[in-house]
């Protein structure tokens, strides 16, 4: 006999016990991706039975899960900032702590500026599409390294119908020669090398490159703080997220390299997990 959503969510919870932090809601959001269910229908319609196709691609689904697969890459979906994001594993996952960046550079540009804001890495364009849609006048500059980074990032750009924003390929500042930005903002890799976090969890299946950062996890932040000034208007703002241990390290290259006014904001949880600075006028 065929099981009703709710048995077959809590087979499904009890499957993904052992591998998954979330087991639930795994479940019930890998379920709404193969059955296109809301979270309101889950609950109305729980004693409806799953029929053996949907049983059989969850089953699928389920199987990835328990061998560590995030959640995002089996549905290729991720929401950050309220925009539903397309996600590959060429892509690291959005992070939500990664909004605290969003939030700090929100604060310092003016609602109605026509700024123009660089994202170095921009991955999914995550951060660059959330800054574009809540300043329509900015023009942001989304960059990476990764050519297929870049075109999940304007297929994300083309979906959300975001059109005050460019995609330039190419290693850190150098996508920038030229052009003179207002804002730098970048959540580059900042993992050391080794770092035994990088055997555990979603990471395992995101891409390295995305991730690590040299002997002390700086060599990405060293790199673009370096040489942001120079692609900066006097008085422009650099905004990095980093680890929870690397503020003051970070502090320290701002201060060398051109910037005042330096300073970290912390996450909920009151590690300080992001840094700006203004460049000298
Ligand atoms: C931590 S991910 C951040 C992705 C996205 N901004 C986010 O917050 O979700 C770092 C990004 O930097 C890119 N990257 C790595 N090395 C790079 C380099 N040398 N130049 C430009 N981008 C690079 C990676 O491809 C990746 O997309």
């Amino acid at each position: 006999m065929a099981m009703t959503l709710e048995q077959f969510l809590r087979h499904a919870t009890h499957q993904l016990a052992a591998s998954s932090p979330s087991p639930r809601l795994d479940a019930e959001v890998l379920f709404m991706h193969v059955t296109g269910l809301s979270r309101t229908a889950l609950i109305t319609r729980a004693l409806e039975p799953v029929s053996a196709e949907i049983e059989k691609r969850l089953q699928e689904l389920l199987v990835r899960r328990v061998r560590g697969e995030p959640v995002a890459y089996l549905t290729g979906r991720r929401e950050f900032w309220s925009m539903e994001l397309r996600v590959t594993p060429d892509v690291l996952i959005p992070r939500p702590e990664t909004e605290l960046l969003v939030e700090q550079a929100l604060a310092l540009i003016p609602e109605d500026s026509d700024w123009t804001i660089a994202d170095l890495g921009t991955g999914t364009g995550a951060i660059a599409l959330a800054i574009a849609k809540e300043r329509p006048r900015c023009h942001v500059i989304a960059t990476d390294a990764s050519e297929t980074a870049l075109s999940v990032a304007r297929g994300n750009a083309q979906h959300l119908n975001i059109e005050n924003i460019e995609f330039r390929h190419g290693v850190w500042l150098t996508p920038l020669a030229g052009s003179e930005s207002d804002m730098i903002v970048s959540n580059p890799p900042y993992v050391r090398v080794g770092d035994p976090h990088l055997e555990q969890g979603d990471v395992r299946f995101e891409p390295q490159t995305a991730l690590v950062a040299g002997a002390d996890g700086l060599d990405a932040i060293r790199c673009i703080a370096t040489d942001a000034a120079s692609h900066l208007r006097p008085g422009g703002w650099l905004l990095f997220e980093h680890g929870y241990d690397q503020a003051q390290a970070v502090r320290t290259l701002l201060e060398t390299h051109g910037f005042d006014r330096v300073v970290s904001f912390r996450d909920a949880a009151g590690h300080e997990r992001v840094t700006a600075g203004c460049s000298y006028d």
